[in-house]
């Protein structure tokens, strides 16, 4: 419902054909799953990936086999590319969810000083440098490019907002650790620099001094710059040692570990997303629905790829969420199964081999249900436990019945 006044902006939510911009949005997410939009990713990973080699390249001064002018031209097109490419961005940047309830132009003044939108204009600093004839050459320009460009890289790895999400859920033991770093630094930098600063008044003589000497044993770097020669200081600087291996292993052991939930619950949120695509679920109250949602995980299927094969152990069943299998009989014939069926149960039922094989036909995305879970769930939710014995019993008959008829015949 829309009030007085009131002014809808960004994407409607209608029933229409999505809009030319929406499309292109769609494609140029950097998380996008469709095919055309994996096309996408991987040709502008293959131009930054020329462009960056291009600018190494370039950093040579005498290279023999590619000449300067060629490595300067494919600079030239790169940047052109990544100019283009910012243009279509700032104008699909209505589109983007958080920029949704603002004007166009509102949306993509946010968008440009998003960062995505720095990195995209910092890429193209080099072709102001270049309209503004900034001569391209030597290893200063091409110091410049190489670092505006890597940052380019970093949209394409999208486990950098999950290690933001990471440090921010575990800012509380993260800080706790890093006060423990600076406690064990500065009393080892005084009491090297009590013990140490008459022999080596160079390296010990000061505090800021003993301190690099600190953070390099601590973090067991070791560069052995500055090595402490009293007992003392030899003392002191094993048992920092120590305390370093105990302190990264504690910094590993809570960024590991945040980011196994922070994964968890991103799969969980996925899962949420296709479950509801499912029939069989779809009676199930949310208490129960949330129980088995933990034990779903979503699987992602290109076309032509066997998923089950006829003969092998049974480990898992499946939930078709959206996409299309094929399930090549063992009489010979096929069945095809698309969004909302499931497959795999027989072999978890009987106990058995798989009966057939399962090939996706189409790009098919998948719920897997592992067979521990499968039980787990089958012995506290009869519902469902009857609802995919009953499927199971009704493909079984079917398959004999086939199997009688092509006997008779
Ligand atoms: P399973 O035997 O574990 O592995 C192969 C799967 O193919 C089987 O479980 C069923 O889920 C599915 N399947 C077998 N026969 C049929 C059928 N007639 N119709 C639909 N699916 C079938």
């Amino acid at each position: 419902m829309q009030f007085a006044g009131q002014r809808a902006y960004g994407r409607p939510v209608t029933d229409e054909a999505p809009t030319l911009r929406t499309q292109v949005y769609t494609v140029l997410r950097y998380s996008d799953p469709s095919p055309a939009g994996r096309h996408w990713r991987t040709l502008h990973l293959f131009v930054l990936a020329v462009g960056l080699m291009a600018v190494v390249m370039l950093s040579v001064d005498r290279l023999e086999t590619v000449p300067q002018a060629v490595l300067r031209w494919v600079i030239w097109a790169v940047t052109v590319i990544f100019f283009v490419e910012y243009l279509v961005r700032l104008w699909i940047a209505p589109e983007t969810p958080r920029f949704q309830h603002h004007r166009p132009l509102w949306a993509r003044l946010n968008w440009m000083i998003s960062i995505e939108g720095l990195i995209g204009l910092l890429a193209v600093v080099p072709a102001v440098m270049l309209a503004g004839s900034y001569a391209i050459s030597g290893t200063d320009a091409a110091s410049v490019f190489c670092i505006l460009w890597i940052l380019k890289f970093g949209l394409h790895a999208p486990a950098f907002s999950t290690l933001a999400r990471v440090v921010s859920n575990e800012r509380a033991p993260i800080a706790s650790i890093l006060i423990l770093f600076v406690i064990l630094l500065m009393l080892a930098a005084t009491a090297a620099h009590i013990f140490e600063r008459d022999k080596q008044p160079e390296q010990f003589g000061s505090l800021p001094n003993a301190m690099w000497w600190a953070v390099v044993t601590l973090t067991t770097t070791g560069y052995g710059d500055v090595v402490p020669v009293t007992a003392g200081g030899r003392i002191m600087g094993s048992l920092l040692m120590i305390s370093g291996i105990s302190v990264l292993a504690l910094m590993t052991g809570v960024l590991a570990t945040g980011f196994a939930q922070e994964e968890r619950r991103r799969e969980y949120l996925r899962v949420w997303e296709h479950v509801a695509r499912v029939p069989i679920f779809a009676a199930l109250g949310v208490v129960t629905l949330s129980e088995i949602v933990g034990k779903l995980r979503t699987r992602y299927y290109p076309p032509r790829v066997t998923v089950v094969r006829r003969g092998d152990p049974g480990d898992s069943m499946f939930f078709i969420s959206s996409g299309e299998v094929e399930v090549r009989l063992p009489t010979g014939g096929s069945v095809r199964l698309s969004d909302g069926a499931f497959f795999g149960e027989m072999a978890l039922l009987e106990r058995q081999p798989r009966s057939a094989s399962v090939a996706t036909t189409r790009p098919t995305t998948l719920l897997v249900l592992y067979a521990s879970d499968f039980y787990e769930i089958a012995s506290h939710i009869p519902a469902l436990a009857e609802a995919v014995e009953n499927e199971a019993r009704r493909r079984r008959e079917e398959n004999l019945g086939r199997q009688a008829t092509g006997t008779r015949r």
